[in-house]
């Protein structure tokens, strides 16, 4: 059921008024709400916060600690050798950069549309990021962009899945390989997502998680690195602890399973066995979940592409397996009609009940980026003159963030028929003039 077009059936004076000029919204139901608590995960933290051992630099209660568990889980998951869990998404790209000898005088690529956790991980590790364009039919990093920008300097590429799109790894692999750069994937927003049958975050040199409230898989804050390199996981898991490492060997009861080694010039970026409990609870859930959100992607892409200038963002490849963390859609004038995209987002939000909004605006002008700020910038002309944003054009990244709307994945999770709501708010919109 889609909302009637005037040739149709007549509106109602009231029905043709927009709800955001105060009229009837389409829709008046709740939608699922994200982050989802289940009695798995309620009994997880309680056994956790009963077992007398809440982190790993805790006591041994001779027990295996909920970061074995979640890690063997999660890395089994993706079909990778190690999982290191970090308290953030942001933390483990920084550690996953350091793992990769990314240093002062470095350059690494980073898409010029992400969120700036990306360019601010490389400037953490006093490296300088270089904005890249997207693709503006994926909104992910651009092979033909990152070619263009290599020079001497280039160390890695930080590739990011980014809403619902997997990067080109084919064309991406191929250029690592032809200038041995590291290529690191943020997988922040793709938990689960395979491509050529293998998961995200295991076709570079490492994988990068958040799993932060919004993320489709979350413990509220957190995020991990996988690898399938045993040199590499040992020194992110000594970086993450403080330079230590974790004795496997289960020790007496009430002492430590840390070993302090030393070596390495580690800082703490653990996170709680509390936290790593529920992503263990939440892990069990998340196939079916991301089953649910492609089945209702579908059913909405079949919907919205009917509607006048509606296009959707392509596939590589129909073997590939997108997950969400944002349902993008793009709008062109026959859609648009003279509105600005903006103002349509608010429009459709007001029907709907949702947030629809655009995507990040792009980093060369992102009012948080300001890489100027940072401590180790301010204190070397070079280093100022090598960050400076207004140096990138990012005319693909302005393209998709001038036609771009997005959905949460928990609106995903509605029912089948729930889509048809969308789709009728988004009809309305078109149909009704500003
Ligand atoms: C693409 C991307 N990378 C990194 C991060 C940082 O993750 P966190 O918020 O867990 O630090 C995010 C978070 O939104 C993200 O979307």
């Amino acid at each position: 059921m889609l909302y009637p077009t005037s040739s149709e059936s007549k509106l109602t004076k009231e029905s043709s008024k927009l709800a955001i000029n105060g009229g009837t919204p389409i829709c008046q139901k709740t939608w699922p709400t994200w982050p989802q608590s289940n009695p798995a995960t309620e009994k997880a933290v309680i056994d956790v916060l009963r077992s007398g051992r809440w982190t790993i630099s805790g006591f041994t209660n001779g027990k295996s600690t909920q970061e074995q568990i979640f890690a063997a889980a999660f890395a089994d998951f993706l079909g990778v050798k190690h999982c290191i869990p970090t308290d953030h998404g942001t933390s483990a790209l920084e550690l996953a950069l350091a793992a990769c000898s990314v240093g002062p005088g470095d350059e690494v690529i980073v898409p010029g549309l992400t969120w700036v956790a990306c360019p601010y991980a490389v400037l953490t590790n006093q490296a300088v990021p270089v904005l890249a364009d997207v693709d503006p039919h994926t909104m992910c990093i651009a092979a033909e962009s990152v070619q263009q920008l290599i020079t001497p300097k280039t160390k890695a590429v930080l590739v990011v899945h980014l809403y619902c799109r997997i990067a080109d790894m084919t064309a991406l692999n191929l250029i690592a390989k032809e200038h041995n750069l590291v290529l690191i994937e943020d997988c922040a927003q793709a938990h689960g997502a395979r491509w050529r049958g293998r998961s995200v975050g295991t076709i570079g040199k490492v994988g990068a998680f958040s799993m932060q409230q919004g993320k489709p898989m979350t413990s509220g804050e957190g995020g991990c690195c996988v690898t399938d390199d045993d040199e590499l996981a040992d020194l992110i898991y000594r970086l993450r602890t403080d330079g230590r490492s974790f004795l496997p060997n289960v020790q007496a009861l009430g002492k430590m399973q840390l070993w302090e080694h030393g070596g390495v010039a580690g800082r703490n970026h653990c996170l709680s066995d509390i936290q790593l409990a529920i992503l263990t609870a939440q892990l069990k859930d998340l196939q079916d979940q991301n089953a649910r959100r492609r089945e209702n992607a579908a059913y909405l892409t079949e919907l919205l592409i009917q509607l006048p200038g509606v296009s959707i963002p392509n596939f590589h490849d129909p073997e590939d397996e997108e997950t969400y963390y944002h349902f993008a859609f793009f709008l062109n004038e026959e859609f648009l009609q003279g509105r600005s995209i903006g103002w349509v987002s608010e429009a459709l939000s007001a029907e709907l009940g949702i947030w629809v909004h655009q995507p990040y605006v792009p980093l060369n002008r992102h009012p948080l980026y300001v890489p100027e700020e940072k401590h180790w910038v301010k204190q070397c002309t070079e280093a100022r003159e090598a960050v400076r944003k207004d140096q990138f054009t990012l005319p693909y990244a302005e393209e998709v963030y001038g036609k771009t709307l997005l959905l949460h994945h928990s609106i995903l999770l509605a029912e089948h028929k729930d889509m048809e709501l969308i789709a009728a708010a988004m009809k309305k919109v078109h149909e009704v003039g500003k």
